[in-house]
C-alpha cells in the first residue's frame, strides 16, 4: 500500500533457527514481535510503531527434499528434521523432479518466485495462486488464494515455532485452515513442505497466463494497494454477492479520502493514488464498511491486517 510509518526495533532473521531466537528473545523480554511477511495485506499506522518486527525477508529460501542416506535418518519428514535444512550434510538431491514434487520453502519465500520454481520444474498446481503478491510465511498464516486455490491446497507440513517457543511440524488435518484463515493462532511460520502433481511446463505456463489475464481485466493489480480490504461475506446471507459487488452495489467505486480511492475497477480495493497516508485508507476503509452496513445490514469483516500502536 506503501503508507504508514516506522517502526522501533526490526529484526531480520535468515534461517529457521534465527527466527526462533528472535522470536524467543522478544518473549523472554515480555514483548509480543509482530512478524512481517511481504506487507503485501497490511496496512501500517502513521508514525513509530512501538516494539519489534520480525522481517521474514531475508529467509527468501526455496530448494528441494533431500532424500535421507541409507541408515540415517528417516524419510519421514516429521522425524527428519535436517529435511527442513537447505545444505544437509552427505545428501545429494534426487536426479530427476518427477520422482518428488515436493519443495521446502522458507517463510521469506515470495509467492511469485515459488509459482516460477514449481513451473520450471513441472510442478503443477500451485499455478492458481499466480499473481499473489507476499511471502510464504504470511500466505500459509492467512491460507492465501482465490477463485483457483488456496496455499493451504499444496501444504504437506508446516514447522512453525509454538507458544512454548519450540519447532512443532503440523499437517492440514491437525491444522484444519478455513477460508483466509491458516488456523495457527499466536505460531510462527518458519517454513512448509508443500506438494505438487506433476505436470507439463507449457500447461503450467498456459495456465498461468489464462489466470493473470482474468486478473488483470477484474482487480488493479498494477496499482498501490493491500489486496483485497474485506472478506466475502456468507454468500446465502448476502444473495451471492461478495464484499467487491456489495460495495459496488452501494455506489462507493471511487469514493475518496486524500490520496486513498476505492478502486473504480473493484469495490475491495482501496487504491493510494501518490500521497495517501494511512490515516486516510483507514478512515475510507471504516466508511465503506460503516455505509455498506447501512445500506445492506451486513457488517464486512476486514481481511487486511492492520498494525496501529
Ligand atoms: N464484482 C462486481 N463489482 C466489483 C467487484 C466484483 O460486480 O466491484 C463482481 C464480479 O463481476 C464477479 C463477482 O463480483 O461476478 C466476484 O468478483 P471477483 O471475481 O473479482 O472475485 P472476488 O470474490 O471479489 C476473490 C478474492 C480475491 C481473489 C479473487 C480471484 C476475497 C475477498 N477475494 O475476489 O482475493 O484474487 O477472488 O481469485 O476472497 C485478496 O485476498 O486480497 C484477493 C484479492
Amino acid at each position: 500500500m506503501r503508507v504508514g510509518g516506522r517502526v522501533e526495533w526490526f529484526l531480520e532473521p535468515t534461517t529457521p533457527e534465527e527466527l526462533r531466537s528472535a522470536v524467543n528473545a522478544c518473549r523472554e523480554r515480555g514483548l509480543a514481535p509482530r512478524i512481517l511477511g511481504g506487507g503485501a495485506n497490511l496496512i501500517i499506522a502513521d508514525g513509530i510503531l512501538p516494539g519489534v518486527v520480525i522481517g521474514t525477508g531475508r529467509m527468501n529460501r526455496l530448494f528441494r527434499i533431500w532424500p535421507a542416506v541409507d541408515g540415517e535418518g528417516s524419510s519421514d519428514q516429521e522425524q527428519d528434521p535436517s529435511a527442513w535444512s537447505a545444505e544437509p550434510s552427505g545428501r545429494v538431491a534426487p536426479a530427476d523432479p518427477a520422482l518428488d514434487p515436493r519443495l521446502v520453502g522458507w517463510a521469506g519465500t515470495t509467492l511469485p518466485s515459488l509459482v516460477r520454481a514449481a513451473r520450471d520444474l513441472g510442478y503443477g498446481g500451485i499455478e492458481g495462486v499466480v499473481g499473489i503478491p507476499g511471502h510464504l510465511g504470511g500466505g500459509v498464516a492467512m491460507n492465501a488464494g482465490g477463485h483457483w486455490g488456496e496455499l493451504w491446497d499444496h501444504i504437506e507440513l508446516v514447522r512453525v515455532i509454538d507458544e512454548e517457543g519450540e519447532f512443532l511440524d503440523l499437517t492440514p488435518e491437525q491444522v484444519q485452515p478455513g477460508y483466509r484463515n491458516g488456523n495457527l493462532g499466536t505460531r510462527v511460520v518458519a517454513a512448509a513442505i508443500l506438494h505438487f502433481e506433476p505436470a507439463p511446463k507449457a500447461l503450467i505456463e498456459q495456465r498461468m497466463r489464462e489466470i493473470l489475464r482474468e486478473k488483470n481485466a477484474v482487480q488493479p493489480v498494477s496499482e498501490r494497494s493491500a489486496g483485497c480490504v474485506f472478506k466475502n461475506p456468507d454468500l446465502e446471507v448476502s444473495g451471492g454477492r461478495g464484499a467487491g459487488r456489495l460495495v459496488d452495489d452501494c455506489g462507493l467505486k471511487g469514493r475518496s479520502i486524500g490520496d486513498a480511492m476505492v478502486s473504480p475497477l473493484h469495490g475491495n480495493f482501496v487504491v493510494n493514488r501518490g500521497a495517501a497516508r494511512a490515516t486516510d485508507v483507514l478512515a475510507l476503509i471504516e466508511e465503506v464498511r460503516a455505509e455498506v452496513a447501512q445500506q445492506t445490514g451486513i457488517e464486512l469483516e476486514l481481511e487486511v491486517k492492520r498494525w496501529l500502536d
